[in-house]
């Protein structure tokens, strides 16, 4: 039995009860209209997921939803605390409310998320930010209904911080924002703690949902109509570890794959260190599985993965996109890299570069390092001044704009099978190969959120043109 085992619930019947005293004190409130709703969600797909659920319990009791604040009776920022600058953003747009709320007293207010779980924010926005009424964080979702009554109820402020960082809990109704393309939590929490990130210390530990409830929810989505379907979690690599079954997270991606249907299977974030051959043969075999791999590697210097806790290192990371290369053929390739961790030196950023070379990512998400209070990097001495990491930065995106050009370049000729997303500009439609590479070509508007044949015409940068065939 894993040591850290997580204890499933179902969220309570009294949660529901809350869902229908909200609708009732709205219908008075609002005189018989609909309340009104304006949830803004930042960050990660972790927190997407999040505010789907937020939004299936508004949606129950009776909450339709706008995308502008000005008409809501009811506003949420959901808030990330990766970056500073995510941190600052929340802050500006909060501060924004205040003439809204002095408009429009009866709006309730609220921010949750993984800002919300650092007690120095939280007591940031107790002082600082007297008109939101409510603050809550990631643990304390199951049981929304309850503060929000509370807080709509006596008008008193409500902070609500949770600990029950073991529990998950499931029933909670979800609201998805697409029709087509959809998230599909398998596991909560991080027990990595890599040492420059925040996210095991506001999402709490590592949880993992029980299988059967995964694969019967995946069946319903794509019954229901979904053609990409992505996994989520922090480190799917690491699916079941807190589970009494023996199951991996391999299996469970063969499992889903075999569910009948057309649609694209995809899940993030995989950790090198528990990338295993099984899962890279299981990509390779699958019917629906993505021809992609978000294989975040951060640096590519021994020693800075080291003082970042990665427990991989370069040659384990090169090892494995070798294999993954052998094995699935049309590969794309994505990664995250931070740039300018404490103590990084020219020399060790230039082993990031040559990295990139070697490999040559489709695309790449790169941040400079952004120090997080609580954890061990923050403390760490970080000689580089910000300038001089913004000059590699811009060096790095240079040599990946040239690699992500000519790989894009490479794929003119190709006929793809693409999902068609979004009417894009000048009658314009946009849609994704199953590499998450995004292809712009002429087709009608109705084709939108069905898989289409389409021959890759032209490269611009990191985008495809194509058209139909
Ligand atoms: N669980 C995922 C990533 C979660 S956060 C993983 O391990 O890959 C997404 C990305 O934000 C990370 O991969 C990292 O590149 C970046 N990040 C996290 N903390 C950061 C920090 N303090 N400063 C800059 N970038 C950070
Ligand atoms: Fe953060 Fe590392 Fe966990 Fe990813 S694996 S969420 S980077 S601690
Ligand atoms: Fe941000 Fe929380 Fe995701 S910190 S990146 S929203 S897990």
């Amino acid at each position: 039995m894993p040591e850290n085992k997580n204890l499933i619930s179902n969220v309570s019947d009294n949660q529901f009860e809350y869902l229908k005293l909200i609708a009732e004190i709205m219908e008075v409130r609002k005189r018989g209209e609909k309340p009104l709703a304006y949830i803004r969600t930042y960050g990660c797909q972790q927190n997407v997921a999040d505010s789907e659920k937020i939004k299936g319990m508004l949606a129950e009791s009776g909450f339709d939803f706008v995308d502008a604040p000005d008409d809501a009776d009811f506003i949420l920022f959901n808030t990330c605390a990766v970056r500073e600058h995510a941190e600052d953003r929340v802050f500006g747009n909060v501060g924004a409310l205040k003439a809204l709320k002095r408009r429009h007293p009866q709006i309730l207010i609220a921010l949750c998320g993984c800002m919300m779980e650092q007690e120095h924010i939280a007591n940031k926005i107790y002082k600082s930010f007297p008109f939101v009424g409510l603050v809550f964080g990631t643990h304390s979702l199951h049981h929304f209904p309850e503060l929000m009554y509370n807080s709509l109820v006596n008008g008193k402020r409500v902070f609500e911080r949770g600990n029950d960082d073991k529990m998950l809990y499931e029933g909670i109704p979800v609201r998805r924002d697409g029709t087509f393309k959809g998230w599909l939590p398998i596991m909560y929490g991080c027990n990595n703690f890599c040492t420059y990130c925040i996210v095991p210390y506001v999402r709490g530990r590592e949880r993992s949902r029980d299988k059967n409830v995964i694969i019967e929810e995946a069946k319903q989505m794509i019954n229901s109509g979904y053609k990409d379907i992505t996994l989520l979690g922090q480190n799917v690599n690491s699916y079941g570890k807190t589970l009494p079954d023996d199951v991996n997270f391999s299996n469970l991606l063969s499992e889903i794959d075999s569910i009948e249907g057309d649609y694209w299977l995809r899940f993030m974030t995989s950790h090198p260190r528990d990338c295993s051959k099984e899962l890279i043969d299981t990509i390779a075999n699958g019917k629906h599985i993505s021809r992609h791999l978000h294989l975040p590697f951060q640096s590519g210097s021994d020693r800075v993965l080291k003082a970042m806790n990665r427990h991989y290192d370069r040659k384990k990371y090169l090892d494995i996109i070798k294999y993954a290369k052998e094995k699935i053929d049309g590969l794309s390739l994505t990664s995250d890299i931070i740039v300018g961790f404490p103590g990084e030196t020219y020399e060790e950023f230039k082993e990031t570069l040559s990295l990139i070379k070697e490999v040559e990512f489709t695309s790449l998400f790169t941040f400079i390092y952004s120090p997080r209070v609580g954890t061990p990097a923050a403390k760490m001495d970080d000689p580089v001044p910000y300038e001089e990491k913004s000059r590699w930065f811009q060096e790095l995106l240079a040599v990946q704009e040239e690699i992500a050009a000519k790989r894009c370049a490479s794929m003119v000729g190709n006929i793809e099978k693409v999902l068609i997303e979004e009417v894009g500009k000048d009658g314009e439609v946009n849609g994704r190969t199953s590499g998450n590479i995004i292809v712009e070509l002429n087709a009608p508007e109705n084709l939108v959120g069905t898989f289409q044949n389409v021959k890759i015409t032209k490269a611009r940068n990191w985008i495809l043109k194509g058209e139909l065939i």
